[in-house]
């Protein structure tokens, strides 16, 4: 008989209701409770996104810690995990949506359409001088995992000149790649458009700065799909009047949704999206979820584990 596993859904504010038909779908057998209902304390496995404080300690049969996403700062910063494991989603139909973002983004400055819809409410018909070549734009990646890796083997396939930053050296064929603090510097004063897709642990939070966006090329381009942490808005703000930054295209945020008095949304040159640059299909996370559960019961190893020491 397969033994009966109590799954804890658990949110701060996100209804995660939704989750359960499909989990279900995956596996009958599971035993789904959702969170703050008192059975949450017989659950060994919690599937969660943006913890909410205390939540492990009401928890204390734990022994997995499933994110809904890529990203688990929600789940771990700040949190007293116990012994549990950490898992993420890693799926090719997230790494694919990523790209499109990002390739849009990249198109959205090197092919000067900032400047165009600048000039709309003006009506005004100015044609530009013709766009770099792409070999002559740069992109940086900031982060070469499962998403920055993806899209780093991607655009130089489409003439791009791509440069990326990571932790620990990475050799991507056609990247020029640089790692850790003494790379970053030379990494950036080469970069027409950085891409944020580090994640969030406490090494990278405050990482978009004043320190670099002046290490930029005058007149670089940000993209931003890490986590919102990262920025520190003032900073972008003032890069973004000096004209030191060109503009910034963002997706996530610290305050999410961003709120209405935000002054993001009125800045001059910023794009903001409500974090939607790329999600899993939720019926493949429900999959990749059960698969872990089955391997936590068979005592496999199990799959996209986060390695808690580095934070991701
Ligand atoms: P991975 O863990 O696969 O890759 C992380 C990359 O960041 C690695 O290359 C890693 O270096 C690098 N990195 C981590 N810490 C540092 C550091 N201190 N200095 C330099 N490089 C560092 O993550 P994913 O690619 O799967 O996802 C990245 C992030 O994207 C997620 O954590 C999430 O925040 C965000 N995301 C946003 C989405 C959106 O819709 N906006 C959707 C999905 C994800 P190394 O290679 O050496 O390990
Ligand atoms: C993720 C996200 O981490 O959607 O997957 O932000």
């Amino acid at each position: 008989m397969t033994e009966r596993t109590t799954l804890a859904l658990f949110a701060r504010r996100a209804d995660l209701s939704f989750m359960r038909p499909l989990l279900e779908k995956a596996d009958p057998t599971l035993d789904i409770v959702t969170w703050p209902d008192p059975r949450c304390a017989e659950a060994t496995v919690g599937v969660g996104w943006e913890a909410p404080d205390g939540i492990y300690a009401q928890m204390p049969k734990l022994r997995l810690v499933h994110s809904l996403a890529a990203g688990v700062d929600n789940l771990v910063l700040g949190h007293e995990l116990g012994s549990a494991s950490v898992c993420r989603v890693v799926d090719p139909g997230l790494a694919d949506g990523m790209l499109q973002y990002v390739l849009w983004s990249v198109l959205y400055f090197h092919r000067q359409f900032d400047v165009v819809l600048a000039n709309q409410p003006r009506k005004a018909w100015n044609r530009l001088p013709p766009p770099l070549p792409a070999p002559k734009f740069r992109v940086g990646l900031m982060g070469l995992g499962e998403l920055g890796g993806h899209i780093a083997s991607v655009l130089p396939r489409l003439g791009y000149t791509v440069l990326g930053w990571s932790r620990s050296p990475r050799q991507i064929d056609d990247v020029e790649t640089f790692h850790g603090d003494s790379g970053l510097t030379r990494f950036l004063a080469r970069t027409d458009v950085l891409v944020c897709l580090v994640p969030l642990t406490p090494q990278t939070r405050g990482i978009l700065s004043r320190r670099v966006f002046d290490a930029l090329p005058e007149g670089a381009a940000l993209v931003h799909v890490g986590r919102g942490e990262h920025l520190v808005e003032q900073d972008l703000r003032d890069a973004l009047a000096s004209g030191r930054l060109r503009g910034a295209v963002l997706d996530v945020f610290a305050q999410e949704p961003l709120p209405a008095d935000n002054a993001l949304w009125g800045t001059p040159g910023v794009v903001v999206t409500p974090h939607m640059a790329s999600m899993a299909d939720w019926g493949v996370v429900a999959t990749q979820i059960t698969a872990n559960v089955q391997r936590l019961r068979r005592g496999e190893p199990l799959a996209n584990v986060v390695d808690l020491t580095r934070g991701y």
